[in-house]
Protein backbone atom coordinates (compact mmCIF):
# COMPACT_ATOMS: atom_id res chain seq x y z
CA UNK A 1 0.00 0.00 0.00
CA UNK A 2 1.04 3.42 -0.69
CA UNK A 3 2.40 5.58 2.19
CA UNK A 4 -0.52 7.89 1.53
CA UNK A 5 -2.93 5.36 1.79
CA UNK A 6 -1.50 3.86 4.94
CA UNK A 7 -1.95 7.07 6.40
CA UNK A 8 -5.79 7.34 5.55
CA UNK A 9 -6.48 4.01 6.05
CA UNK A 10 -5.04 3.42 9.47
CA UNK A 11 -7.93 3.59 11.69
CA UNK A 12 -8.45 2.39 15.26
CA UNK A 13 -10.41 -0.47 14.76
CA UNK A 14 -12.88 -2.52 17.62
CA UNK A 15 -14.53 -5.16 15.66
CA UNK A 16 -11.95 -8.41 14.83
CA UNK A 17 -13.07 -11.98 13.28
CA UNK A 18 -11.28 -15.11 15.01
CA UNK A 19 -8.35 -14.92 11.99
CA UNK A 20 -4.52 -15.31 13.34
CA UNK A 21 -2.12 -12.84 11.36
CA UNK A 22 0.54 -15.54 10.40
CA UNK A 23 3.69 -14.75 12.10
CA UNK A 24 5.57 -12.87 9.04
CA UNK A 25 3.03 -10.50 9.57
CA UNK A 26 3.67 -10.46 13.69
CA UNK A 27 7.42 -9.90 12.89
CA UNK A 28 6.88 -7.17 10.06
CA UNK A 29 5.24 -5.49 13.16
CA UNK A 30 7.66 -6.05 15.34
CA UNK A 31 10.78 -4.78 13.21
CA UNK A 32 8.40 -1.28 12.29
CA UNK A 33 8.55 -0.88 16.19
CA UNK A 34 12.26 -1.70 16.14
CA UNK A 35 12.75 0.82 13.38
CA UNK A 36 10.42 3.84 14.99
CA UNK A 37 12.96 6.74 15.64
CA UNK A 38 13.49 6.53 19.59
CA UNK A 39 16.38 8.03 22.05
CA UNK A 40 18.25 4.79 22.67
CA UNK A 41 18.71 5.22 26.38
CA UNK A 42 15.40 3.59 27.93
CA UNK A 43 15.01 -0.11 28.92
CA UNK A 44 12.08 -1.15 26.72
CA UNK A 45 10.30 -4.39 26.07
CA UNK A 46 7.45 -5.43 23.85
CA UNK A 47 5.56 -8.43 24.51
CA UNK A 48 3.52 -10.08 22.00
CA UNK A 49 0.45 -11.71 23.62
CA UNK A 50 -1.42 -14.32 21.80
CA UNK A 51 -2.67 -16.34 24.82
CA UNK A 52 -6.36 -16.07 25.00
CA UNK A 53 -6.04 -16.78 29.02
CA UNK A 54 -3.40 -13.95 29.65
CA UNK A 55 -5.81 -11.78 27.42
CA UNK A 56 -8.51 -12.76 29.56
CA UNK A 57 -6.78 -11.93 32.76
CA UNK A 58 -6.22 -8.48 31.79
CA UNK A 59 -9.92 -7.79 30.42
CA UNK A 60 -10.51 -9.21 34.17
CA UNK A 61 -8.26 -6.76 35.79
CA UNK A 62 -9.51 -3.88 33.26
CA UNK A 63 -13.15 -4.37 34.28
CA UNK A 64 -11.91 -4.32 38.13
CA UNK A 65 -10.44 -1.04 37.56
CA UNK A 66 -12.90 0.65 35.93
CA UNK A 67 -15.85 -0.49 38.31
CA UNK A 68 -14.25 0.96 40.98
CA UNK A 69 -15.86 3.91 43.15
CA UNK A 70 -13.12 6.27 42.12
CA UNK A 71 -14.04 5.92 38.34
CA UNK A 72 -16.16 8.61 36.70
CA UNK A 73 -16.96 6.63 33.82
CA UNK A 74 -17.68 2.77 34.11
CA UNK A 75 -16.23 0.48 31.09
CA UNK A 76 -16.97 -3.16 30.98
CA UNK A 77 -15.31 -5.65 28.26
CA UNK A 78 -14.32 -5.82 25.94
CA UNK A 79 -10.95 -3.93 26.41
CA UNK A 80 -9.48 -5.55 23.88
CA UNK A 81 -12.18 -6.36 21.30
CA UNK A 82 -11.60 -10.13 20.60
CA UNK A 83 -8.26 -8.95 18.67
CA UNK A 84 -5.73 -12.43 18.07
CA UNK A 85 -2.62 -9.98 19.24
CA UNK A 86 -1.93 -8.02 21.41
CA UNK A 87 1.58 -6.46 21.21
CA UNK A 88 2.22 -4.39 24.94
CA UNK A 89 5.07 -2.08 25.33
CA UNK A 90 7.12 -1.89 28.37
CA UNK A 91 9.63 -0.07 29.73
CA UNK A 92 11.35 0.55 33.31
CA UNK A 93 11.40 3.80 34.46
CA UNK A 94 14.36 5.64 35.89
CA UNK A 95 14.77 6.44 39.57
CA UNK A 96 16.25 9.78 40.87
CA UNK A 97 18.83 7.57 42.86
CA UNK A 98 20.10 6.00 39.44
CA UNK A 99 23.53 7.30 38.24
CA UNK A 100 22.72 8.68 34.87
CA UNK A 101 24.24 11.54 33.47
CA UNK A 102 20.97 13.41 32.98
CA UNK A 103 17.80 13.96 35.51
CA UNK A 104 15.93 11.05 35.70
CA UNK A 105 12.55 12.83 35.32
CA UNK A 106 14.02 14.42 31.68
CA UNK A 107 14.58 11.17 31.19
CA UNK A 108 11.22 9.51 32.33
CA UNK A 109 9.91 12.49 30.35
CA UNK A 110 10.78 12.00 27.08
CA UNK A 111 9.73 8.24 26.94
CA UNK A 112 6.58 9.16 26.05
CA UNK A 113 7.92 10.38 22.86
CA UNK A 114 9.58 7.34 21.90
CA UNK A 115 6.40 5.13 23.18
CA UNK A 116 4.36 7.12 20.85
CA UNK A 117 6.87 6.51 18.02
CA UNK A 118 6.72 2.70 18.72
CA UNK A 119 3.06 2.12 18.65
CA UNK A 120 2.45 4.23 15.44
CA UNK A 121 5.32 2.28 13.72
CA UNK A 122 3.36 -0.58 14.70
CA UNK A 123 -0.10 0.59 13.42
CA UNK A 124 1.21 1.81 10.18
CA UNK A 125 2.94 -1.43 9.77
CA UNK A 126 -0.48 -3.29 10.43
CA UNK A 127 -2.37 -1.24 8.35
CA UNK A 128 0.05 -1.53 4.93
CA UNK A 129 -0.36 -5.55 5.37
CA UNK A 130 -4.76 -5.03 5.34
CA UNK A 131 -4.59 -5.42 9.15
CA UNK A 132 -6.87 -3.50 11.36
CA UNK A 133 -5.71 -2.21 14.90
CA UNK A 134 -6.01 0.11 17.63
CA UNK A 135 -3.73 1.76 20.59
CA UNK A 136 -5.10 0.65 23.87
CA UNK A 137 -4.26 2.17 26.93
CA UNK A 138 -7.39 0.64 29.39
CA UNK A 139 -5.67 -2.97 29.87
CA UNK A 140 -2.34 -1.16 29.83
CA UNK A 141 -3.36 1.49 32.99
CA UNK A 142 -5.44 -1.49 34.65
CA UNK A 143 -2.43 -3.55 35.23
CA UNK A 144 -0.45 -0.70 37.44
CA UNK A 145 -1.14 -2.34 40.37
CA UNK A 146 -1.40 -5.74 39.08
CA UNK A 147 2.38 -7.53 39.26
CA UNK A 148 0.30 -11.20 38.23
CA UNK A 149 -0.92 -9.35 35.15
CA UNK A 150 2.14 -7.88 33.81
CA UNK A 151 3.35 -11.36 34.53
CA UNK A 152 1.13 -13.41 32.56
CA UNK A 153 1.40 -11.05 29.51
CA UNK A 154 5.13 -11.49 30.06
CA UNK A 155 6.17 -8.25 31.36
CA UNK A 156 9.77 -8.63 32.88
CA UNK A 157 9.67 -7.82 36.47
CA UNK A 158 10.48 -3.96 36.90
CA UNK A 159 8.95 -2.76 34.31
CA UNK A 160 6.25 -0.97 33.74
CA UNK A 161 3.50 -1.86 30.97
CA UNK A 162 3.53 1.64 28.95
CA UNK A 163 1.14 1.27 26.02
CA UNK A 164 -0.29 -1.52 23.70
CA UNK A 165 -1.67 -2.32 20.65
CA UNK A 166 -4.15 -4.71 19.29
CA UNK A 167 -3.64 -6.37 15.69
CA UNK A 168 -6.11 -8.39 13.64
CA UNK A 169 -8.37 -8.90 10.96
CA UNK A 170 -11.59 -7.33 11.07
CA UNK A 171 -14.87 -7.34 8.43
CA UNK A 172 -16.16 -4.20 9.41
CA UNK A 173 -15.51 -1.86 5.94
CA UNK A 174 -14.44 2.13 7.20
CA UNK A 175 -14.36 4.90 4.86
CA UNK A 176 -10.95 6.32 3.61
CA UNK A 177 -10.52 8.96 6.26
CA UNK A 178 -9.56 12.44 5.24
CA UNK A 179 -7.81 15.22 6.82
CA UNK A 180 -9.71 17.61 9.71
CA UNK A 181 -7.93 20.89 10.15
CA UNK A 182 -9.74 21.51 13.66
CA UNK A 183 -8.33 18.78 15.03
CA UNK A 184 -4.95 20.63 16.10
CA UNK A 185 -4.22 24.50 15.45
CA UNK A 186 -1.27 25.14 13.16
CA UNK A 187 0.73 28.36 12.64
CA UNK A 188 3.72 29.11 10.76
CA UNK A 189 6.15 30.82 11.56
CA UNK A 190 8.39 32.33 8.25
C1 LIG B 1 -2.70 6.97 23.75
C2 LIG B 1 -3.91 6.29 23.17
C3 LIG B 1 -4.66 5.44 23.95
C4 LIG B 1 -5.81 4.83 23.43
N1 LIG B 1 -6.51 3.95 24.20
C5 LIG B 1 -7.61 3.37 23.71
C6 LIG B 1 -8.34 2.43 24.49
O1 LIG B 1 -7.96 2.07 25.60
N2 LIG B 1 -9.45 1.89 23.93
C7 LIG B 1 -9.89 2.22 22.68
O2 LIG B 1 -10.91 1.70 22.25
N3 LIG B 1 -9.21 3.12 21.92
C8 LIG B 1 -8.09 3.68 22.40
N4 LIG B 1 -7.36 4.55 21.62
C9 LIG B 1 -7.82 4.87 20.28
C10 LIG B 1 -8.37 6.29 20.20
O3 LIG B 1 -9.63 6.31 20.82
C11 LIG B 1 -8.43 6.69 18.72
O4 LIG B 1 -7.10 6.83 18.28
C12 LIG B 1 -9.17 7.97 18.50
O5 LIG B 1 -10.53 7.74 18.70
C13 LIG B 1 -8.97 8.50 17.09
O6 LIG B 1 -9.44 7.58 16.14
P1 LIG B 1 -8.51 7.02 14.99
O7 LIG B 1 -7.35 6.30 15.63
O8 LIG B 1 -9.40 6.08 14.21
O9 LIG B 1 -8.03 8.17 14.16
C14 LIG B 1 -6.21 5.12 22.10
C15 LIG B 1 -5.43 5.97 21.32
C16 LIG B 1 -4.28 6.53 21.82
C17 LIG B 1 -3.44 7.41 20.94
Amino acid sequence: MEFEKVLTHRVSTRKYNDKMPDDAAINKIIDAALLAPIVRMHKLHLSVVTDKAAMEKAEDAAEKFFDSPEMPVKMRRPFLYGAPVWIILAGKKYGEAENVNVNAKLMNDNLFWNVGSIIENMELQATALGLASCGINTAVVAMKDRPDVRQAVGIPDGYDALASVIIGYSDTAYPERTVKPELIPVSYVK
